[in-house]
């Protein structure tokens, strides 16, 4: 059965720093931020925003209402969970008025968590093939103001619907996937910043890459000439293709010239909005369909799922004929060219802020946030969501 993406938004906050003032602030060669780790601006999320409200807002962009009756399945891959014991998707489930004949869970396995989703999804589409499933992958990315993880920060969300006979991408049915127990990066549940030993993490996401690779190989008889792009998780845009490069001996000049071009062009979002962990490779997926004009129907896409910890997948998918016309490429450059910049001075006042964690109730500003659901306050321990336009 034909199973994969059949629409694809993301949501990022409306503001952001620029990282060649933010190096300038630090003391750093601002070409260490822009070439040496490969980012141009950085999300900073509000108070008024978390991973539900950026979730809810990249899937508002999306769904219609026949998604709305037909979605019995909610996915939520984060690692930026509000609670310990309630999912991140009931809350969605509502603000997006999904029917209620619905499953709504949150998944945990750092980045890696939305694509575990997928391939959850695609087995519920497999025994209910009028099903759809919506998949979600929200980050705020925090390691801490003057940290070395700083520059690589960020936020935002991406939304899936997953279905049978998906307009945008057909994934493949085989699937190469590791898990290793490693301590590359963790956020222990009393930390709302994360712990990273960020040279063993690039490390390992690279040997990750090759292992699964070399499985998807031995799997399939494909070669890196069966690939017009290949995406990857980005932590920062430098990084997938310290990856790719490992691999590119294996083919000709030509297949090192091609998935280099593409490269390119998946990371020009993720450049600008930073790393949103779940959402980060799927953000490159949508950074490659809506800035690469030379894709076509027919072209395999290679996708590396990377989440620390740590676990790993290499997996494919194919464009379908209809594919430009079911992305939302107007809205997200859109989204883009209404965002405000912020001085270095008021992102950290805005990292600063944060909501009480002793049962202070708090009412917040949400008139000065343009989302159209906010976090509108906290009461009795509870967050107050709100949907503008209900
Ligand atoms: N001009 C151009 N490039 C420069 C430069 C300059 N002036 N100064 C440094 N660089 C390059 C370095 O050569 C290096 O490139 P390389 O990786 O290709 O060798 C790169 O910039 C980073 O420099 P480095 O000294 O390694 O930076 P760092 O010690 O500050 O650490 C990270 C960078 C990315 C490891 C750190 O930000 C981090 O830990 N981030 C979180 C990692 C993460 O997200 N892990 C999750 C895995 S998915």
């Amino acid at each position: 059965m034909n199973i994969g993406i059949d629409k694809i938004g993301f949501y990022t906050p409306h503001t952001f720093i620029d990282m060649v003032k933010l190096a300038e602030a630090r003391g750093v060669d601002p070409a260490k931020y822009t070439i040496g780790i490969g980012q141009e601006q950085m999300a900073v999320s509000p108070v008024t925003q978390d991973a539900v409200t950026l979730a809810a807002n990249a899937a508002l962009r999306i769904l219609d209402k026949e998604d709305l009756k037909k979605i019995d399945f909610v996915i939520f891959g984060t690692e930026s969970g509000i609670d310990s014991s309630k999912s991140a998707a009931v809350y969605v489930h509502d603000l997006l008025g999904i029917q209620s004949s619905a499953r709504s869970i949150e998944i945990k396995q750092a980045c890696y968590g939305a694509t575990a989703g997928i391939q959850l999804a695609k087995g519920h589409i497999a025994l209910h093939p009028e099903s759809r499933v919506l998949v979600l992958g929200s980050d705020i990315s925090r390691y801490g103001l003057r940290s070395s993880g700083e520059v690589t920060q960020g936020a935002g969300a991406v939304a899936m619907v997953i279905s049978a006979n998906p307009r945008i991408l057909s994934l493949g049915d085989q699937s190469a996937y590791l898990t290793n127990d490693i301590m590359d990066f963790w956020r222990p549940t009393y930390s709302d910043t994360a712990y990273v030993d960020g040279k063993f993490s690039n490390e390992q996401y690279i040997a990750f890459f090759l292992n699964t690779w070399e499985q998807f190989k031995s799997q399939t008889d494909m070669t890196i000439a069966d690939f017009e792009a290949m995406c990857f998780h980005l932590p920062y845009t430098k990084m997938g293709m310290k990856a790719m490069r490992e691999i590119f001996d294996e083919g000709t000049e030509e297949d090192q010239k091609r998935l280099t071009d593409h490269y390119q062009l998946s990371t020009i979002y993720n450049k600008n909005v930073g790393n949103i962990y779940t959402g980060s490779l799927y953000l490159s997926l949508i950074s490659l369909l809506e800035n690469d004009t030379s894709l076509k129907a027919g072209n395999r896409i290679g996708l590396f799922s990377y989440g620390s910890g740590a676990v790993g997948e290499f997996f494919t998918g194919t464009l379908q004929p209809e594919f430009r016309e079911a992305l939302a490429e107007a809205e997200h450059k859109n989204l883009f060219a209404e965002r405000e910049e912020v001085s270095i001075e008021k992102y950290e006042e805005i990292f600063s802020e944060v909501l009480p964690v002793d049962g202070t109730n708090l009412q917040l500003d949400i008139e000065s946030d343009p989302a159209t659901i906010c976090v509108a306050g906290i009461e009795e321990h509870k967050r107050l969501y709100v949907n503008k336009s209900r």
